[in-house]
């Protein structure tokens, strides 16, 4: 029995914003940045990013996603075949779920209620349990192989909805140009399946193999401190800055690369035993990772001798989305005509926690 995604969607908010825009302050009335096109460019292939307004939260882009899968799940193409219409299609569908799962590190609400919780009640997922995970821009890694454990260790479930969705914006430092510029807001979904094929062997399809990891001694390297238990809002407090990411680039892009290198070099070893026949890059279609910074990217691939045109690339329309931007990869690609039935593929990600990870997968 193989765990296969079987539908994608996504969803960005419709605000773009150039790296000229943040130069010239366009965006927001009194957020000037001392910043410009040529340095974001050059030190992360950053061309734009979506922000989302006032009245967008993680939910609200997790929901349009979840939809646009839902209704790609069920086969609906707009002409009324088994649903009467897009949103029967959804509803439909949605009845159909044993789980939300949303990987999100800008929950709606700090910790209750979950942002799974108000996804579900919206697509009205009757019949799925709901949670978020939390494990920064790695959480879709993880959140799939969580789908996946949960869907294999009980036969009466089938389907589960993952999602990563983040609205990193909203935590951003708009005072400090090192962080603000590389962020994005948007979500991605997939619907996962346990399908008869498969999971071994020839012909073998879905989720093949899994890396998760995490080193907790980088903790300050990414850290959003206020608001938390460990330091919450006093009464009567004055908010200078809202609660915000800091982060020490440097130490992140380090984490970063070995991360990328050493779950590719691993996913592909681990594999090949198994099976007995070894793998290389060779046989991947895509690497599809964490777009965080290209530069990361480029340096994983230098490290590995795997060229720049095996990774999947979209960081110079989105910036990094955290959680959201390997299934936001995934739906473009798939939409995109970039994914074939039997494809090998590896997303690979890492963030804060800090976390890392990657997932083999036959399309
Ligand atoms: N525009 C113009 N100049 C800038 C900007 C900017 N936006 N930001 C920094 N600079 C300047 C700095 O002030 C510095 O100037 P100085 O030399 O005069 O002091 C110079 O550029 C170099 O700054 P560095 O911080 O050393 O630049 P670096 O080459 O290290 O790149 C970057 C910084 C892009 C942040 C890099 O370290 C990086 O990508 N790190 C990884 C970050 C990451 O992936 N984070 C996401 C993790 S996932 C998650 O969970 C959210």
């Amino acid at each position: 029995m193989a765990t296969e995604i079987i539908a994608t969607g996504k969803a960005v908010p419709a605000r773009r914003v150039t790296n000229d825009d943040l130069a010239r302050g366009e965006w927001i009335a009194a957020t000037k940045i001392d910043t410009n096109d040529e340095w974001i460019r050059s030190h992360t292939g950053i061309g734009a990013r979506h922000i989302a307004d006032e009245d967008t939260a993680a939910s609200d882009l997790a929901l349009e996603a979840a939809k646009q899968a839902l209704v790609m799940a069920v086969g609906w193409d707009g002409t009324g075949n088994g649903a009467a219409s897009r949103e029967a299609a959804i509803a439909e569908t949605a009845l159909t779920l044993d789980f939300i799962i949303i990987a999100t590190v800008t929950p709606d609400f700090l910790g209750c209620p979950s942002t799974a919780c108000i996804v579900q009640d919206k697509i009205g997922a009757k019949n799925a349990a709901a949670m978020d995970i939390t494990a920064g821009c790695t959480g879709f890694v993880y959140g799939l192989e969580t789908a996946a454990g949960l869907l294999s260790i009980n036969k009466g479930r089938k389907r589960a909805l993952v999602i990563g969705a983040d609205v990193l914006t909203k935590v951003a430092n708009w005072n400090d140009r090192g962080t603000c510029v590389l962020f994005g807001d948007g979500s991605g979904a997939v619907v996962v399946e346990k399908t008869g094929n498969p999971s071994e062997g020839p012909g073998k399809r879905g989720l093949l193999r899994t890396i998760l990891g995490a080193d907790g001694s980088g903790t300050e390297y990414l850290i959003n401190r206020r608001g938390g238990t460990r330091n919450p809002w006093k009464t009567g407090e004055i908010v200078d800055i809202p609660p915000h990411l800091e982060m020490d680039g440097r130490a992140v892009y380090n984490f970063a690369v070995k991360a990328v290198t050493e779950t590719i070099s691993r996913l592909l070893a681990e594999e090949g035993a198994s099976s007995g026949a070894a793998l290389t890059f060779n046989d991947l279609a895509w690497i599809v990772p964490h777009q965080a910074n290209a530069r990361i990217v480029q340096a994983a691939g230098k490290r590995l001798g795997i060229p720049e045109e095996k990774f999947f690339l979209n960081i110079e329309e989105y910036a990094n989305t955290s959680a959201a931007s390997i299934p936001i990869a995934l739906d473009e690609m798939n939409r995109g005509g970039k994914l074939h039935k039997g494809d090998l593929i590896l997303t690979v990600g890492f963030g804060g926690g800090l976390t890392y990870g990657g997932n083999l997968i036959v399309w």
